[in-house]
């Protein structure tokens, strides 16, 4: 029989190619229709045994991750043991370590990576034998971008966005800069603020929903800039999933990619941080393909046409001077995988 004494998982962060967002829900959470897409930027996770259970974290912004009971990778640990009620290496305690490259409350699911990367780490520990499904079920649990983080690739996510398909499209990779911004954004906050600005029936960039007759968006930016498809800010129906969006990615066209992102928040996260508009244009001028916030911000993405054209407009965004730092990455990865140990 192996002891196996600690087990590492890689994990990645994730991006939102289209996130349509419904109106809130008694339980304060709001219904979503969502396209992931996992890129190679990655935490590592890893579980060892130990006599109770504590978290460490280094690297990139650990100072502002919770280190107690708050820590999300500790609750998934807390939700995985009461899932797998059988195996006694349950009962024991976990430490886990976070190398975090993931920047902080960035929209690119750092925290929700880390737990799925803790999930996959403890089932394989504690010999727990869950299935994928299983894992979803106790991730879904944890939070609402934890199941994303297990899948990867591209993924369509409904409800709070636990609820997963994944996207049939060919391997295009697809190249990516990321623009970190000198700040956070608290993800209730942005939702909070999204509300809000529906609520006065404004989509956040100071234009009545009405702006924008043939065609144009009426925020300023080109249709690449991808601030608000979908859902009618003072409609809120339910959110549709966006099929320009859907076949451009079975045509692995970037282009066609870079025009279809969209993001409900990226008006609230503006509203909330709004030297991000500089950042997105800036991105635009520099010949991107489409560009907008990720998630609920404050890290602006952009999409080029090939690897060379992303380095460009990585050197380019960092000298421009709109943001903190820039980073080049490729999409689609597979989710939270065990990194097998050196023989
Ligand atoms: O599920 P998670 O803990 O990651 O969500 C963080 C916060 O984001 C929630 O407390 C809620 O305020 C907001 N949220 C939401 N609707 C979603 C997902 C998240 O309002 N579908």
């Amino acid at each position: 029989m192996t002891i196996v004494t600690g087990v590492t998982v890689r994990v990645p962060a994730k991006l939102n190619l289209q996130l349509a967002v419904g109106p809130p829900r008694a339980d304060g959470y709001h219904d979503l229709v969502t396209v992931f897409h996992a890129v190679s930027l990655f935490d590592e996770v890893t579980a060892e045994p130990a006599r109770r259970d504590a978290v460490t974290v280094s690297g990139e912004g650990a100072d502002r991750v919770p280190a107690g009971r708050d820590n999300l990778a500790l609750r998934a640990v807390a939700a995985l043991r009461r899932a797998a009620a059988g195996p006694a290496s349950a009962a024991t305690g976990v430490h886990i370590t976070i190398v975090k490259r993931i920047p902080v409350a960035a929209g690119l699911a750092g925290g929700s990576a880390d737990a799925a990367a803790a999930l996959v780490a403890c089932n394989e520990l504690w010999g727990g034998g869950l299935s994928q499904p299983q894992l979803l079920e106790v991730a879904a649990r944890v939070g609402s971008d934890v199941g994303f983080a297990l899948l990867g690739g591209t993924a369509v996510g409904r409800g709070r966005g636990e609820r997963l398909t994944p996207a049939l499209a060919p391997a295009t990779q697809y190249h990516w800069v990321l623009a970190f911004a000198d700040g956070q954004l608290s993800t209730p906050e942005v939702y909070a603020a999204l509300d809000r600005l529906r609520a006065r029936g404004e989509r956040g960039d100071g234009q009545s929903p009405r702006a924008g007759a043939r065609g144009e968006r009426g925020d300023g930016q080109s249709p690449r800039a991808g601030g608000h498809r979908g859902v009618p800010p003072r409609g809120l129906a339910q959110p549709v999933l966006d099929a320009a969006l859907m076949s451009a990615l079975r045509s692995g066209e970037a282009a066609m990619v870079g025009r279809a992102l969209s993001n409900d928040l990226q008006p609230a996260a503006l509203s909330l941080f709004p030297a991000l508009r500089k950042t997105l244009a800036a991105g635009l001028e520099l010949g991107a393909l489409g560009a907008l916030v990720s998630g609920s911000g404050p890290t602006c993405v952009f999409l080029a046409a090939s690897p060379d054209r992303a380095l460009d407009l990585a050197v380019s965004l960092s000298g421009a001077g709109v943001c903190r730092s820039v980073a080049r990455v490729a999409g689609p990865v597979p989710g939270a995988a065990v990194i097998p140990p050196p023989k």
